[in-house]
């Protein structure tokens, strides 16, 4: 736990992060701690914060529904529109089975690469990530930066250079090493915020006429995002976190839950609200 906590404080996001314990689920809020109700409060979770989908809801939100309903072991919760998997892991964290439908394929691989945290060998992602660091280092030497327009404007020309390497060298040297795999690539997509010095709205949109004071180095903050995901891995394993979760790419219209039983809790946030069928 103490190992946990020193990760914590040396870590900086572009997002504040809870100064009091980790836990699964939400604690109680404290003065500093103000909930939102919304995605924001899960960047004090354990493998929630891996990735900032502004689109999400509060996994405090999911955890009450599931206790309002009093699962068990033998049900599966449904969301129908998945998004960066924040039911499955709620859902998980009170050892609950989930499933998840979603359309869009870049954060459909964003909810499946964190519901990977209970596979990898934390110790192994550390090293793959200190290598994957030397040999895009290299790289940037002889790396030409994109030439659009808009990433010009987005990043500084040595960012720009260095996310390129970071890019490649995943590409070409560690796109192979299956759940690992993954979760690098994840990590280099979770950073392109916070190396950016254009304003980035809560949304996902981009604002280059803003700037932000702070911009992190690509490196850097590569390397902290995957002492998160190392530090959070190791957590989850000693809170015996865990149950099955995933989500498949499909069209909630037409989907019917895989394995999900018909009368599943399903979640959504299309509607506004949860429905129980
Ligand atoms: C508001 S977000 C859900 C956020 C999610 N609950 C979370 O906390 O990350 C809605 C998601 O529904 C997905 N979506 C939209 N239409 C869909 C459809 N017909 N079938 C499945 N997913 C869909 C979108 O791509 C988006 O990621």
């Amino acid at each position: 736990m103490r190992a946990l906590r020193k990760a914590k404080s040396q870590i900086d996001f572009d997002f504040p992060l809870d100064d009091g314990p980790l836990a699964l689920v939400p604690l109680a809020p404290t003065k500093k701690s103000k909930r939102t109700g919304a995605f924001t409060d899960n960047m004090a979770l354990p493998v929630h914060r891996w990735f900032r989908y502004s689109a999400g809801f509060s996994a405090e939100w999911v955890a009450q529904l599931i206790d309002k309903h009093n699962l068990g072991k033998s049900d599966v919760v449904f969301d129908p529109f998945a998004g960066s998997g924040t039911t499955m892991l709620a859902a998980q964290a009170k050892g609950i089975n989930a499933q998840g439908a979603e359309t869009h394929y870049f954060v459909r691989r964003i909810a499946n690469a964190k519901l990977l945290w209970n596979r990898p060998d934390e110790h192994q992602l550390l090293d793959l990530c200190e290598l994957l660091l030397k040999k895009a280092a290299l790289r940037e030497k002889v790396q030409a930066a994109p030439t659009s327009a808009l990433l010009q404007k987005c990043y500084l020309p040595q960012t720009l250079r260095r996310l390129t390497a970071l890019r490649d060298t995943y590409t070409e040297n560690f796109s192979e090493f299956g759940i690992q795999s993954e979760l690098l690539w994840l990590a280099i997509t979770a950073i392109l915020r916070e190396c950016s010095g254009v304003g980035t709205a809560q949304w996902q949109y981009v604002l280059p006429n803003k700037t932000k004071s702070r911009v992190r180095d690509p490196y850097e903050a590569f390397r902290s995002r995957v002492q998160l995901f190392s530090s959070d891995i190791g957590f989850m394993r000693e809170q015996g976190a865990g149950s099955r979760a995933s989500v498949e790419a499909a069209d909630a219209r037409f989907t019917t839950g895989g394995e999900a039983p018909l009368d599943s809790l399903m979640f959504t946030t299309q509607c506004r609200g949860a429905l129980i069928t």
